[in-house]
């Protein structure tokens, strides 16, 4: 059999049920229904558990799961929006084919003309005859080269762009070489597949006040989707579920452009602005940062691209806050995350302790499929 963590014996179905239990109760519960009928769900999965060694989530089960998932998530400030979520059942899709049109049906779905939807996709769960992967980090992701005149891309790609090539893609050597989608079925080869160029919404960047801005060709892709973590539910396991929100400014302006090792564009963006970068006591860093923040949430609504500033975003996560507390339940959180990288003493996020417990359902990290085409 294919993935050897996969086996049946009495205390992995007895340690799967218990998962199962915990689950149905809370899920049936917030989903308003009979005590009844939890119990009689229950009876049912011991009975699919006993048989199969594993157990089907029906439709509302996986919806109302992902969702939680997401109001769990210990690191996201979006968290207000998780009852929005779309949820888009893929499990029957079969071959590397069927996986990449669902995932591109997502992408549509959640590009909207840049009214961005938040929306998962959920393909077959983990099982000893079933293992779909997605290599992807991300969805859209620019590749990254390191090349004799020095970085060319996303440094943060560099491994899986290597990959892709050894797969026999090739880019076009550009700072915003979009990857294609790897789709890997049980232990095959994976297979690539290009993602349409005029599916793919982009903003370019340039400043409200400052023309100059332009000069640095910066565009960013519209929706974030993560494609590499594994949405777990009850017990099972979905290893390839792509999910989306919208961008928060600062992941893009004070990271993805602003980290050192990414596209670390503060030096340049501190010239064009002719600040006095000889000494860190001009704050030229600071003052790039911001005006590079700005830039991009500028950029985006001028697009009309959905994208919330760090403010706005922490005003909304504390209104997720209150709302949780008025259902009883306690917000976990992981506080280094929750807290935007530009001014994070001004939300009210940064005065607080939060408590990191991990809460299932949630989505969580796997180990890197690709490590053995990256061996020598
Ligand atoms: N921080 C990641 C990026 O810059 C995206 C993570 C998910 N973000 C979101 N807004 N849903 O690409």
């Amino acid at each position: 059999m294919g993935s050897s963590s996969f086996t049946s014996n009495s205390s992995t179905k007895a340690q799967l049920y218990r998962e199962a239990a915990t689950f149905i109760a809370t899920c049936y519960q917030e989903l308003r229904k009979s005590v009844d009928e939890a119990a009689q769900r229950l009876h049912d999965i011991q009975q699919q558990i006993e048989t199969y060694g594993t157990y089907e989530h029906t439709f509302e089960e996986l919806e109302h799961g992902a969702r939680m998932a997401w109001r769990n998530s210990n690191r996201c400030i979006g968290r207000l929006f998780w009852k929005s979520l779309t949820v888009f059942d893929e499990r029957s899709a079969q071959t590397e084919e069927d996986i990449a049109d669902g995932v591109l049906r997502h992408l549509d779905f959640a590009t909207n003309g840049g009214k961005i939807r938040p929306a998962i996709t959920i393909f077959k769960p983990e099982s000893d005859i079933a293992e779909v992967r997605i290599w992807n980090h991300q969805v859209i992701r620019y590749a990254g080269y390191e090349t004799e005149h020095g970085m060319v891309g996303d440094p943060h790609s560099l491994q899986f762009t290597n990959v892709c090539r050894q797969l026999g893609w090739a880019g076009q050597g550009t700072h915003f070489d979009v990857l294609p989608l790897v789709i890997q079925l049980r232990q095959r080869t994976p297979r690539w597949f290009e993602i349409p160029r005029n599916r793919i919404l982009e903003v370019r960047i340039d400043h409200p006040e400052i023309p100059a801005f332009r000069d640095l060709n910066l565009r960013w892709y519209a929706v974030p989707m993560i494609s590499d973590m594994v949405l777990e539910i009850g017990g099972i396991r979905y290893p390839a579920a792509p999910f989306n929100g919208w961008y928060m400014g600062t992941e893009i302006g004070a990271r993805n452009f602003a980290d050192v090792n990414r596209y670390n564009v503060l030096p340049k963006v501190a010239s064009l602005l002719g600040l006095d970068t000889s000494r860190h006591a001009s704050l030229w860093l600071d003052k790039a940062l911001v005006e590079l923040n700005v830039a991009v949430l500028h950029s985006f609504a001028r697009d009309g691209v959905r994208i919330v500033d760090h403010h706005t975003a922490a005003e909304q996560f504390a209104h997720f806050e209150r709302l949780e507390a008025e259902q009883g339940r306690s917000v976990t959180g992981t506080w280094s995350w929750l807290i935007p990288p530009v001014s994070p003493a001004t939300t009210h996020i940064f005065n607080k302790r939060y408590n990191n417990a991990v809460v299932k359902p949630n989505y969580f990290r796997q180990p890197p499929p690709y490590e053995s085409v990256l061996a020598p």
